[in-house]
């Protein structure tokens, strides 16, 4: 396995795909609400990425090997949705969670990739844990990440946390290495052991996009080839960040205006350094 190290250049392309794929997050966040269908969201965002910000949707007509090609713009995983949600006539109401998850290609063919959780109207009690504790294992999974460090401490923090709050990591999809491809080596597994696998090295750029379920951790394809589901029809939640590893650490790509905010244990750790 070889894993790319990205030029200066790539980095600096590869920043600017990022924010641009989280402002369309930010861009699409006061439209999310009861009432829309998922197949509006998929538009205005299309719309945003083409005629606003003159990027181009990863995601639509892509076709990895063994799929047909992914017929929209965006990814729409609504409650036991856990990815690759394919936007149409849904209407989203009060009560539901719903992940959007956004890859734009820039002009210069670099790819920003990153996804958040929405709730429309008031989140169950479930619903809110679930995705908090998700938001903290991709931080938490972030932290990780330096040069010496290795994927299987990312993993291993990730699984942990989940674990540890009573819910299940998904094991068949994971994150991956992006750039000019969207989906290179290595793959960024949510679970394994400190100490294994690939060691950090500078100029790394993958992503990190947690899939937690509140019940088991089995999976249950859909017959449209694409939408992934709980098996026993529990929530399940996602975050995605894309972000580099540096000489001391880490910098997140897809930071925008609208970005939630780290958790505390981050920002506490960067105001004493
Ligand atoms: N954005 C997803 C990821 O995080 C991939 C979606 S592929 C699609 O890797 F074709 F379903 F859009
Ligand atoms: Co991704
Ligand atoms: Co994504």
């Amino acid at each position: 396995m070889t894993i790319n190290i990205k030029t200066p250049a790539d980095i600096e392309g590869m920043r600017i795909a990022g924010r641009l794929g989280s402002e369309v997050l930010d861009y699409i966040t006061p439209f999310v609400k009861a009432g829309v269908t998922t197949g509006e969201l998929d538009r205005l965002c299309h719309e945003y990425m083409t005629n606003v910000q003159g990027t181009v949707p990863a995601p639509l007509n892509y076709c990895p090997p063994g799929y047909t090609p992914y017929p929209k713009a965006i990814c729409t995983s609504v409650n036991d949705v856990i990815c690759h949600g394919i936007p149409g006539d849904k209407v989203l109401k009060d009560g539901d969670v719903v992940n959007l998850d956004i890859t734009v290609i820039t002009k210069d063919g670099y790819h920003g990739d990153n996804s958040r959780m929405f709730f429309i109207g008031k989140p169950s009690i479930l619903a809110k844990r679930l995705s908090d504790v998700t938001f903290e294992c991709m931080w938490l999974g972030i932290e990780q990440v330096k040069p010496g460090a290795t994927l299987g401490d990312i993993g291993h923090a990730i699984q942990v946390h989940a674990e540890k709050n009573g819910y299940s990591v998904v094991r068949e999809f994971c994150g991956h290495g992006i750039g000019k491809v969207f989906h290179e080596e290595p793959q960024i597994l949510h679970y394994g052991k400190p100490g294994t696998g690939p060691v950090l090295e500078p100029g790394m750029v993958f992503t990190i996009e947690p899939m937690i379920n509140a019940g088991r951790r089995e999976i249950k394809e859909m017959p449209d080839g694409w939408t992934i589901k709980t098996k026993d029809r529990s929530l399940s939640a996602q975050w995605e960040h894309t972000l580099v590893v540096t000489e001391t650490g880490y910098e997140v790509f897809t930071l925008s205006a609208g970005s939630p905010p780290p958790p505390a244990f981050v920002t506490e750790k960067k105001a004493a350094a």
